[in-house]
Protein backbone atom coordinates (compact mmCIF):
# COMPACT_ATOMS: atom_id res chain seq x y z
CA UNK A 1 0.00 0.00 0.00
CA UNK A 2 2.95 2.23 1.15
CA UNK A 3 4.56 1.31 -1.97
CA UNK A 4 1.51 2.39 -4.36
CA UNK A 5 1.11 5.45 -2.55
CA UNK A 6 4.39 6.29 -3.20
CA UNK A 7 4.26 5.69 -6.82
CA UNK A 8 1.83 7.61 -7.21
CA UNK A 9 3.23 10.40 -6.19
CA UNK A 10 6.43 10.17 -8.14
CA UNK A 11 3.82 9.94 -11.24
CA UNK A 12 2.58 12.92 -10.08
CA UNK A 13 5.51 14.74 -9.37
CA UNK A 14 7.11 13.70 -12.71
CA UNK A 15 4.09 14.32 -15.02
CA UNK A 16 3.05 17.23 -12.72
CA UNK A 17 -0.71 15.63 -13.27
CA UNK A 18 -3.40 18.33 -12.31
CA UNK A 19 -0.68 19.91 -9.63
CA UNK A 20 -1.80 22.96 -11.13
CA UNK A 21 -5.34 24.53 -10.26
CA UNK A 22 -6.72 28.03 -11.72
CA UNK A 23 -10.42 28.64 -10.90
CA UNK A 24 -12.03 31.90 -13.15
CA UNK A 25 -14.18 33.53 -10.91
CA UNK A 26 -16.52 34.09 -13.60
CA UNK A 27 -18.85 36.12 -11.86
CA UNK A 28 -17.10 38.36 -10.14
CA UNK A 29 -16.78 41.49 -12.61
CA UNK A 30 -13.22 42.79 -12.91
CA UNK A 31 -11.56 46.00 -14.46
CA UNK A 32 -11.75 46.61 -18.06
CA UNK A 33 -8.03 45.43 -19.35
CA UNK A 34 -7.01 49.01 -21.03
CA UNK A 35 -5.75 48.11 -24.83
CA UNK A 36 -3.26 50.43 -23.87
CA UNK A 37 -1.32 48.08 -21.46
CA UNK A 38 -0.47 46.39 -24.90
CA UNK A 39 1.71 49.87 -26.48
CA UNK A 40 5.15 50.09 -27.78
CA UNK A 41 7.55 52.21 -27.40
CA UNK A 42 10.06 53.70 -30.68
CA UNK A 43 13.29 56.04 -29.51
CA UNK A 44 15.72 57.65 -31.60
CA UNK A 45 17.92 54.54 -30.59
CA UNK A 46 20.17 52.52 -33.21
CA UNK A 47 17.97 51.76 -35.76
CA UNK A 48 14.35 52.05 -34.13
CA UNK A 49 13.36 54.51 -36.24
CA UNK A 50 15.93 54.83 -39.05
CA UNK A 51 16.46 51.96 -41.00
CA UNK A 52 14.07 50.41 -38.53
CA UNK A 53 10.35 52.36 -39.01
CA UNK A 54 11.75 55.14 -41.12
CA UNK A 55 13.67 54.27 -44.52
CA UNK A 56 13.58 58.41 -45.68
CA UNK A 57 10.81 59.77 -48.50
CA UNK A 58 12.96 58.73 -51.26
CA UNK A 59 13.87 55.27 -50.94
CA UNK A 60 12.62 53.01 -53.95
CA UNK A 61 14.10 50.09 -52.91
CA UNK A 62 11.76 49.35 -49.19
CA UNK A 63 7.99 49.81 -50.12
CA UNK A 64 6.81 52.79 -47.63
CA UNK A 65 4.68 55.51 -47.40
CA UNK A 66 5.88 58.87 -46.68
CA UNK A 67 9.19 57.06 -45.73
CA UNK A 68 7.75 54.65 -43.39
CA UNK A 69 8.10 50.73 -44.30
CA UNK A 70 4.67 49.58 -45.60
CA UNK A 71 5.55 45.88 -43.89
CA UNK A 72 6.39 47.13 -40.90
CA UNK A 73 3.29 49.31 -40.53
CA UNK A 74 1.24 46.11 -42.37
CA UNK A 75 2.66 43.83 -38.85
CA UNK A 76 1.86 46.47 -36.01
CA UNK A 77 -1.50 47.41 -37.23
CA UNK A 78 -2.11 43.53 -37.33
CA UNK A 79 -1.10 43.59 -33.34
CA UNK A 80 -3.89 46.28 -32.92
CA UNK A 81 -0.78 48.66 -31.49
CA UNK A 82 -2.83 50.81 -29.46
CA UNK A 83 -0.27 53.17 -28.52
CA UNK A 84 2.92 54.36 -29.48
CA UNK A 85 5.71 56.37 -27.39
CA UNK A 86 8.40 58.62 -28.75
CA UNK A 87 11.22 60.06 -28.81
CA UNK A 88 12.41 58.64 -26.07
CA UNK A 89 13.52 57.21 -23.62
CA UNK A 90 17.18 59.22 -22.31
CA UNK A 91 16.63 60.84 -25.98
CA UNK A 92 13.96 62.81 -25.23
CA UNK A 93 15.52 64.71 -22.94
CA UNK A 94 17.84 65.83 -25.44
CA UNK A 95 15.25 66.47 -28.00
CA UNK A 96 14.27 69.89 -29.31
CA UNK A 97 11.28 69.62 -31.06
CA UNK A 98 11.37 72.27 -33.55
CA UNK A 99 14.81 70.92 -35.14
CA UNK A 100 12.65 68.47 -36.46
CA UNK A 101 9.82 70.73 -37.94
CA UNK A 102 10.50 72.52 -41.35
CA UNK A 103 11.95 71.29 -44.75
CA UNK A 104 14.10 68.56 -43.60
CA UNK A 105 16.93 69.73 -46.16
CA UNK A 106 17.46 72.80 -43.41
CA UNK A 107 16.89 71.26 -39.95
CA UNK A 108 19.37 71.43 -37.96
CA UNK A 109 21.54 68.26 -36.78
CA UNK A 110 22.76 67.31 -33.19
CA UNK A 111 24.76 64.52 -31.32
CA UNK A 112 22.89 61.80 -30.23
CA UNK A 113 24.51 61.89 -26.93
CA UNK A 114 22.59 58.73 -25.26
CA UNK A 115 23.02 56.22 -28.23
CA UNK A 116 26.52 55.77 -29.72
CA UNK A 117 27.13 59.49 -30.18
CA UNK A 118 25.76 59.50 -34.18
CA UNK A 119 24.38 62.29 -35.91
CA UNK A 120 21.08 63.01 -35.58
CA UNK A 121 19.96 64.75 -38.69
CA UNK A 122 16.01 65.44 -37.30
CA UNK A 123 14.97 63.93 -40.62
CA UNK A 124 12.06 61.76 -38.45
CA UNK A 125 10.13 64.59 -36.79
CA UNK A 126 7.00 65.68 -35.25
CA UNK A 127 5.15 65.10 -38.19
CA UNK A 128 6.62 62.42 -39.67
CA UNK A 129 5.60 60.55 -36.40
CA UNK A 130 2.35 61.74 -36.08
CA UNK A 131 1.85 61.04 -39.14
CA UNK A 132 2.83 57.43 -38.69
CA UNK A 133 0.47 56.67 -36.37
CA UNK A 134 -2.35 57.95 -37.91
CA UNK A 135 -1.54 54.90 -40.27
CA UNK A 136 -1.05 52.66 -37.92
CA UNK A 137 -4.15 53.47 -35.87
CA UNK A 138 -2.33 54.39 -33.02
CA UNK A 139 -2.31 57.03 -30.30
CA UNK A 140 0.57 58.84 -29.95
CA UNK A 141 2.46 59.32 -26.50
CA UNK A 142 4.95 61.79 -26.79
CA UNK A 143 7.80 62.40 -24.19
CA UNK A 144 8.64 65.64 -23.61
CA UNK A 145 12.15 67.40 -22.63
CA UNK A 146 12.38 68.18 -19.07
CA UNK A 147 15.87 67.43 -18.37
CA UNK A 148 17.31 70.41 -20.72
CA UNK A 149 14.44 71.76 -22.41
CA UNK A 150 12.06 74.16 -21.13
CA UNK A 151 8.42 74.91 -19.98
CA UNK A 152 8.21 77.40 -23.23
CA UNK A 153 8.85 74.73 -25.07
CA UNK A 154 6.72 71.68 -24.39
CA UNK A 155 3.77 74.20 -23.61
CA UNK A 156 4.71 75.45 -27.48
CA UNK A 157 4.74 71.79 -28.35
CA UNK A 158 1.07 71.10 -26.84
CA UNK A 159 -0.22 74.24 -29.04
CA UNK A 160 1.88 73.09 -32.50
CA UNK A 161 -0.16 69.84 -32.20
CA UNK A 162 -3.19 69.70 -30.46
CA UNK A 163 -4.49 74.04 -30.72
CA UNK A 164 -7.00 74.21 -33.74
CA UNK A 165 -7.52 77.73 -33.31
CA UNK A 166 -4.73 80.64 -34.48
CA UNK A 167 -2.01 80.65 -32.31
CA UNK A 168 1.58 81.70 -33.44
CA UNK A 169 2.30 77.46 -33.15
CA UNK A 170 -1.05 76.35 -35.03
CA UNK A 171 0.04 78.83 -38.04
CA UNK A 172 3.41 77.34 -38.06
CA UNK A 173 1.64 73.99 -38.09
CA UNK A 174 -0.22 74.87 -41.26
CA UNK A 175 2.94 76.74 -42.74
CA UNK A 176 4.13 73.32 -42.23
CA UNK A 177 1.71 71.46 -44.40
CA UNK A 178 -0.71 70.27 -41.68
CA UNK A 179 -3.87 71.87 -41.27
CA UNK A 180 -5.66 69.71 -38.60
CA UNK A 181 -4.26 69.34 -35.30
CA UNK A 182 -3.39 65.88 -34.45
CA UNK A 183 -4.83 65.88 -30.91
CA UNK A 184 -2.60 64.53 -28.92
CA UNK A 185 -3.68 62.81 -25.65
CA UNK A 186 -0.65 61.28 -23.95
CA UNK A 187 2.03 62.99 -22.49
CA UNK A 188 5.70 62.19 -20.60
CA UNK A 189 6.74 65.25 -18.35
CA UNK A 190 10.59 63.87 -18.62
CA UNK A 191 11.43 60.75 -18.72
CA UNK A 192 13.81 58.70 -16.22
CA UNK A 193 14.18 62.38 -14.36
CA UNK A 194 16.33 59.96 -11.51
CA UNK A 195 19.16 59.14 -14.09
CA UNK A 196 19.79 60.40 -17.91
CA UNK A 197 16.49 63.01 -17.67
CA UNK A 198 18.66 65.33 -15.19
CA UNK A 199 19.68 63.13 -12.34
CA UNK A 200 16.94 64.84 -10.02
CA UNK A 201 15.57 64.03 -6.58
CA UNK A 202 11.70 63.27 -6.31
CA UNK A 203 11.22 66.78 -4.15
CA UNK A 204 12.84 68.58 -7.28
CA UNK A 205 10.95 66.59 -9.67
CA UNK A 206 7.77 66.76 -8.54
CA UNK A 207 7.83 70.15 -8.30
CA UNK A 208 9.19 70.55 -12.07
CA UNK A 209 6.34 68.36 -12.84
CA UNK A 210 3.91 70.70 -11.54
CA UNK A 211 5.75 73.38 -12.88
CA UNK A 212 5.28 72.31 -16.74
CA UNK A 213 2.53 70.86 -16.40
CA UNK A 214 0.87 73.88 -15.13
CA UNK A 215 1.75 75.65 -18.63
CA UNK A 216 0.43 72.85 -20.93
CA UNK A 217 -3.41 73.60 -20.16
CA UNK A 218 -6.17 70.90 -19.84
CA UNK A 219 -6.95 68.04 -21.51
CA UNK A 220 -4.28 65.99 -22.43
CA UNK A 221 -3.46 63.00 -20.07
CA UNK A 222 -0.08 63.82 -18.27
CA UNK A 223 2.29 61.19 -17.23
CA UNK A 224 4.57 61.83 -14.27
CA UNK A 225 8.21 60.08 -14.74
CA UNK A 226 8.44 57.45 -12.68
CA UNK A 227 10.28 55.15 -10.55
CA UNK A 228 12.88 52.60 -11.75
CA UNK A 229 11.60 49.06 -10.44
CA UNK A 230 11.35 49.13 -6.56
CA UNK A 231 12.15 52.94 -5.93
CA UNK A 232 8.95 52.83 -3.46
CA UNK A 233 10.55 56.32 -2.36
CA UNK A 234 9.95 57.91 -5.64
CA UNK A 235 6.35 56.90 -6.08
CA UNK A 236 5.33 57.49 -2.76
CA UNK A 237 7.36 61.31 -2.73
CA UNK A 238 5.90 61.82 -5.90
CA UNK A 239 2.39 60.93 -4.65
CA UNK A 240 2.84 63.47 -1.56
CA UNK A 241 3.91 65.86 -3.83
CA UNK A 242 1.74 66.28 -6.59
CA UNK A 243 -2.13 66.74 -6.43
CA UNK A 244 -4.06 64.20 -7.86
CA UNK A 245 -6.03 66.42 -10.29
CA UNK A 246 -2.76 67.40 -11.69
CA UNK A 247 -1.31 63.93 -12.94
CA UNK A 248 -2.87 61.38 -15.00
CA UNK A 249 -0.23 58.44 -14.91
CA UNK A 250 2.70 57.68 -13.18
CA UNK A 251 5.40 55.73 -14.75
CA UNK A 252 7.37 52.66 -13.54
CA UNK A 253 10.26 51.44 -16.00
CA UNK A 254 11.68 47.92 -15.23
CA UNK A 255 13.88 45.34 -17.14
CA UNK A 256 14.44 41.94 -17.22
CA UNK A 257 18.20 42.08 -16.66
CA UNK A 258 19.82 39.40 -14.87
CA UNK A 259 23.15 41.85 -13.75
CA UNK A 260 24.01 45.42 -15.37
CA UNK A 261 27.04 44.35 -15.75
CA UNK A 262 27.36 41.35 -16.12
CA UNK A 263 24.42 40.59 -18.72
CA UNK A 264 23.31 37.38 -21.06
CA UNK A 265 23.77 36.83 -24.35
CA UNK A 266 20.56 37.41 -25.90
CA UNK A 267 20.74 33.32 -27.80
CA UNK A 268 23.42 31.52 -26.21
CA UNK A 269 22.30 31.76 -22.48
CA UNK A 270 22.21 28.86 -20.04
CA UNK A 271 19.52 27.46 -17.59
CA UNK A 272 20.86 29.35 -14.97
CA UNK A 273 20.27 33.15 -17.49
CA UNK A 274 17.18 31.87 -18.22
CA UNK A 275 16.08 31.60 -14.40
CA UNK A 276 17.34 34.29 -13.16
CA UNK A 277 16.27 36.27 -16.30
CA UNK A 278 12.47 35.18 -15.51
CA UNK A 279 12.89 35.68 -11.97
CA UNK A 280 13.09 39.24 -12.97
CA UNK A 281 10.33 39.15 -15.41
CA UNK A 282 7.97 37.80 -12.35
CA UNK A 283 9.28 40.35 -10.17
CA UNK A 284 6.72 42.91 -12.28
CA UNK A 285 4.28 41.36 -9.97
CA UNK A 286 5.84 42.46 -6.60
CA UNK A 287 6.88 45.64 -7.87
CA UNK A 288 3.30 46.72 -9.50
CA UNK A 289 1.87 44.92 -5.70
CA UNK A 290 3.94 47.36 -4.23
CA UNK A 291 3.71 50.68 -5.94
CA UNK A 292 -0.01 50.15 -5.95
CA UNK A 293 -0.19 49.86 -2.41
CA UNK A 294 1.42 53.34 -2.13
CA UNK A 295 -0.62 54.85 -4.79
CA UNK A 296 -3.57 52.81 -3.32
CA UNK A 297 -2.72 55.56 0.34
CA UNK A 298 -3.06 58.10 -1.61
CA UNK A 299 -5.70 57.82 -4.02
CA UNK A 300 -8.04 55.07 -3.12
CA UNK A 301 -10.57 55.91 -6.04
CA UNK A 302 -7.81 55.05 -8.37
CA UNK A 303 -7.85 57.86 -10.76
CA UNK A 304 -3.71 57.82 -11.23
CA UNK A 305 -2.84 55.25 -13.69
CA UNK A 306 0.28 53.29 -13.26
CA UNK A 307 1.65 53.64 -16.27
CA UNK A 308 4.80 51.04 -17.40
CA UNK A 309 6.26 52.82 -19.91
CA UNK A 310 9.07 50.71 -20.56
CA UNK A 311 9.63 47.19 -19.76
CA UNK A 312 11.27 43.83 -21.52
CA UNK A 313 14.05 41.64 -21.60
CA UNK A 314 18.08 43.56 -22.00
CA UNK A 315 20.85 41.56 -23.03
CA UNK A 316 24.30 41.75 -24.57
CA UNK A 317 23.99 43.35 -28.01
CA UNK A 318 24.54 41.36 -31.25
CA UNK A 319 28.74 40.26 -31.88
CA UNK A 320 29.95 43.14 -34.23
CA UNK A 321 27.06 45.76 -33.42
CA UNK A 322 27.24 49.07 -32.00
CA UNK A 323 27.10 48.80 -28.25
CA UNK A 324 25.42 52.01 -28.01
CA UNK A 325 22.20 50.78 -30.90
CA UNK A 326 20.94 47.90 -28.28
CA UNK A 327 20.17 45.40 -31.09
CA UNK A 328 19.41 42.07 -29.65
CA UNK A 329 17.98 38.58 -31.09
CA UNK A 330 14.73 38.10 -30.03
CA UNK A 331 14.20 33.82 -28.55
CA UNK A 332 11.49 32.03 -26.52
CA UNK A 333 13.13 33.21 -23.93
CA UNK A 334 11.32 37.08 -24.63
CA UNK A 335 8.29 35.37 -25.24
CA UNK A 336 8.16 33.62 -22.12
CA UNK A 337 8.74 37.43 -20.38
CA UNK A 338 5.99 38.66 -22.73
CA UNK A 339 3.25 36.36 -21.62
CA UNK A 340 4.65 36.15 -18.32
CA UNK A 341 4.29 40.02 -17.77
CA UNK A 342 0.99 40.35 -19.59
CA UNK A 343 -0.68 38.49 -17.73
CA UNK A 344 0.78 40.59 -14.85
CA UNK A 345 -0.62 43.64 -16.40
CA UNK A 346 -3.90 42.51 -17.09
CA UNK A 347 -4.37 40.75 -13.69
CA UNK A 348 -3.59 44.34 -12.18
CA UNK A 349 -5.91 46.38 -14.79
CA UNK A 350 -7.49 48.24 -12.29
CA UNK A 351 -4.16 50.24 -11.48
CA UNK A 352 -1.79 49.44 -15.15
CA UNK A 353 -3.96 51.05 -17.68
CA UNK A 354 -0.76 51.62 -19.89
CA UNK A 355 2.66 49.66 -21.07
CA UNK A 356 4.73 49.94 -23.74
CA UNK A 357 7.47 47.31 -24.35
CA UNK A 358 11.44 48.31 -25.47
CA UNK A 359 11.31 48.79 -28.06
CA UNK A 360 9.63 48.33 -31.12
CA UNK A 361 12.22 47.45 -34.14
CA UNK A 362 15.66 46.27 -33.72
CA UNK A 363 15.92 47.51 -30.14
CA UNK A 364 15.73 45.80 -27.14
CA UNK A 365 12.69 43.17 -26.97
CA UNK A 366 11.61 44.54 -30.43
CA UNK A 367 8.99 42.14 -32.05
CA UNK A 368 10.15 43.43 -35.60
CA UNK A 369 14.10 43.22 -36.59
CA UNK A 370 14.45 44.54 -40.61
CA UNK A 371 17.51 44.40 -42.22
CA UNK A 372 18.07 45.62 -45.73
CA UNK A 373 14.36 44.96 -47.05
CA UNK A 374 13.79 41.81 -45.11
CA UNK A 375 11.55 41.79 -41.90
CA UNK A 376 11.16 39.35 -39.34
CA UNK A 377 8.82 38.89 -36.94
CA UNK A 378 10.17 37.74 -33.35
CA UNK A 379 8.66 35.19 -30.68
CA UNK A 380 7.61 38.67 -28.88
CA UNK A 381 5.23 40.03 -31.84
CA UNK A 382 3.58 36.54 -31.64
CA UNK A 383 2.58 36.98 -27.73
CA UNK A 384 1.43 40.41 -28.45
CA UNK A 385 -0.45 39.17 -31.61
CA UNK A 386 -2.11 35.68 -29.62
CA UNK A 387 -2.64 38.36 -26.56
CA UNK A 388 -4.61 41.35 -28.27
CA UNK A 389 -7.33 39.72 -27.54
CA UNK A 390 -7.24 41.00 -24.32
CA UNK A 391 -7.51 44.36 -25.17
CA UNK A 392 -10.43 46.16 -23.69
CA UNK A 393 -12.07 43.18 -22.77
CA UNK A 394 -13.11 42.91 -18.89
CA UNK A 395 -10.73 40.63 -16.89
CA UNK A 396 -12.00 37.61 -15.15
CA UNK A 397 -10.23 37.42 -11.79
CA UNK A 398 -9.05 34.05 -11.31
CA UNK A 399 -7.20 31.70 -8.24
CA UNK A 400 -4.39 30.19 -9.08
CA UNK A 401 -2.28 27.13 -6.85
CA UNK A 402 0.48 26.20 -9.64
CA UNK A 403 3.31 24.02 -9.51
CA UNK A 404 7.15 25.37 -8.95
CA UNK A 405 9.27 25.30 -11.85
CA UNK A 406 13.04 24.70 -10.11
CA UNK A 407 16.46 25.56 -10.65
CA UNK A 408 19.09 24.45 -8.39
CA UNK A 409 17.79 25.57 -4.69
CA UNK A 410 15.75 28.53 -6.51
CA UNK A 411 12.48 28.21 -7.68
CA UNK A 412 9.95 29.97 -9.38
CA UNK A 413 5.89 29.42 -10.38
CA UNK A 414 5.98 27.82 -13.40
CA UNK A 415 3.03 28.66 -14.65
CA UNK A 416 1.10 31.55 -15.35
CA UNK A 417 -2.30 32.96 -16.48
CA UNK A 418 -4.79 35.71 -17.06
CA UNK A 419 -8.65 35.95 -18.60
CA UNK A 420 -10.79 37.71 -19.83
CA UNK A 421 -14.02 38.48 -21.56
CA UNK A 422 -14.26 40.47 -24.85
CA UNK A 423 -17.43 42.27 -26.30
CA UNK A 424 -18.46 39.15 -28.05
CA UNK A 425 -18.86 37.15 -24.83
CA UNK A 426 -15.85 35.25 -25.71
CA UNK A 427 -13.92 34.23 -22.51
CA UNK A 428 -9.94 34.01 -23.69
CA UNK A 429 -7.57 31.93 -20.88
CA UNK A 430 -3.65 32.95 -21.65
CA UNK A 431 -1.17 30.56 -20.27
CA UNK A 432 2.09 30.39 -19.85
CA UNK A 433 4.82 27.65 -18.97
CA UNK A 434 8.26 28.70 -17.77
CA UNK A 435 9.57 25.19 -17.35
CA UNK A 436 11.34 24.06 -19.94
CA UNK A 437 11.43 20.40 -18.92
CA UNK A 438 7.75 19.63 -17.84
CA UNK A 439 4.57 19.56 -19.17
CA UNK A 440 2.49 21.23 -16.63
CA UNK A 441 -1.09 19.93 -16.44
CA UNK A 442 -4.11 22.52 -15.37
CA UNK A 443 -7.26 22.16 -14.53
CA UNK A 444 -9.50 25.09 -14.84
CA UNK A 445 -12.41 25.33 -12.91
CA UNK A 446 -15.07 27.40 -15.44
CA UNK A 447 -17.01 27.92 -12.05
CA UNK A 448 -20.31 27.31 -14.19
CA UNK A 449 -18.85 29.02 -17.07
CA UNK A 450 -20.71 26.94 -20.34
CA UNK A 451 -18.40 25.99 -23.13
CA UNK A 452 -19.69 25.14 -26.13
CA UNK A 453 -16.53 25.22 -28.16
CA UNK A 454 -12.89 25.41 -27.64
CA UNK A 455 -10.51 26.80 -29.71
CA UNK A 456 -6.32 27.54 -29.55
CA UNK A 457 -3.18 28.55 -30.58
CA UNK A 458 0.39 28.31 -28.98
CA UNK A 459 3.75 28.81 -29.37
CA UNK A 460 6.40 26.28 -28.56
CA UNK A 461 9.70 25.45 -30.12
CA UNK A 462 12.10 22.60 -29.82
CA UNK A 463 14.90 25.11 -27.16
CA UNK A 464 13.75 28.47 -25.40
CA UNK A 465 17.27 29.84 -27.46
CA UNK A 466 14.96 29.27 -30.36
CA UNK A 467 14.82 32.35 -32.40
CA UNK A 468 13.78 33.50 -36.17
CA UNK A 469 16.35 34.43 -38.22
CA UNK A 470 16.42 36.63 -41.76
CA UNK A 471 16.93 33.01 -43.00
CA UNK A 472 14.44 31.33 -41.70
CA UNK A 473 12.40 34.17 -40.67
CA UNK A 474 9.62 31.67 -39.63
CA UNK A 475 10.69 29.63 -37.33
CA UNK A 476 8.76 30.09 -34.56
CA UNK A 477 5.43 31.21 -34.97
CA UNK A 478 1.95 30.26 -33.14
CA UNK A 479 0.10 27.21 -34.49
CA UNK A 480 -3.30 25.52 -33.50
CA UNK A 481 -3.45 23.85 -29.76
CA UNK A 482 -6.22 21.07 -28.85
CA UNK A 483 -4.38 19.30 -25.93
CA UNK A 484 -7.67 21.02 -23.42
CA UNK A 485 -10.69 19.01 -23.11
CA UNK A 486 -13.60 20.03 -20.84
CA UNK A 487 -15.05 17.57 -18.44
CA UNK A 488 -17.92 18.77 -15.95
CA UNK A 489 -16.88 22.56 -15.69
CA UNK A 490 -13.67 21.80 -15.62
CA UNK A 491 -11.29 22.58 -18.18
CA UNK A 492 -8.03 19.87 -18.81
CA UNK A 493 -5.31 21.51 -20.79
CA UNK A 494 -1.77 20.11 -21.03
CA UNK A 495 0.95 23.13 -21.31
CA UNK A 496 4.37 21.93 -23.10
CA UNK A 497 7.86 22.96 -21.75
CA UNK A 498 7.97 26.75 -22.58
CA UNK A 499 5.49 27.45 -24.60
CA UNK A 500 2.48 30.13 -24.12
CA UNK A 501 -1.45 29.42 -24.88
CA UNK A 502 -4.42 31.31 -25.76
CA UNK A 503 -7.27 30.03 -25.66
CA UNK A 504 -11.12 30.78 -26.89
CA UNK A 505 -13.79 29.86 -25.37
CA UNK A 506 -17.01 30.13 -27.14
CA UNK A 507 -20.18 29.72 -24.90
CA UNK A 508 -21.61 31.45 -22.44
CA UNK A 509 -23.15 31.79 -19.05
CA UNK A 510 -25.69 28.83 -17.73
O1 LIG B 1 15.04 51.73 -23.64
C1 LIG B 1 16.38 52.12 -23.55
C2 LIG B 1 16.64 53.12 -22.44
O2 LIG B 1 16.37 52.52 -21.20
C3 LIG B 1 15.76 54.34 -22.43
O3 LIG B 1 16.23 55.33 -23.27
C4 LIG B 1 15.82 54.78 -21.01
O4 LIG B 1 14.67 55.46 -20.60
C5 LIG B 1 16.03 53.49 -20.24
O5 LIG B 1 17.05 53.59 -19.33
Amino acid sequence: MRILHLLVLLCITLKGYSQNRITLLSDSAGAVISRNIYGHFAEHLGHCIYNGFYVGDTNREIPNTQGVRNDVIAALKNLQIPNLRWPGGCFADTYHWKDGIGPKGERPSMVNKWWGGVTEDNSFGTHDFLNMCELLGAAPYLSGNVGSGTVQELSDWVQYVNFDGKSPMSELRRKNGRDKPWGVKFWGIGNEAWGCGGNMRPEYYADEFRKYTTFMGEGVFKIASGASSADYKWTETLLKQIPLDMVDGIALHHYSVIDWDKKSSATRFTEQEYFLTMQQAIRMEELIGKHTAIMDKYDSAKKVALVVDEWGGWYDVETGTNPGFLFQQNTMRDAMIAGTTLNIFNNHADRVRMANLAQTVNVLQAVILTRGEKILLTPTYHVMEMYKVHQDATLIPLRAAVNNYIVGNQKLPAVSTSASRDSNGFVHISMVNIDIHATQELDIDLKGLQVHFISGRILVSKKIQDCNTFDSPEHVKPVAFNQVQEKGGTLHVSLPPGSVVVLKLHGGRP
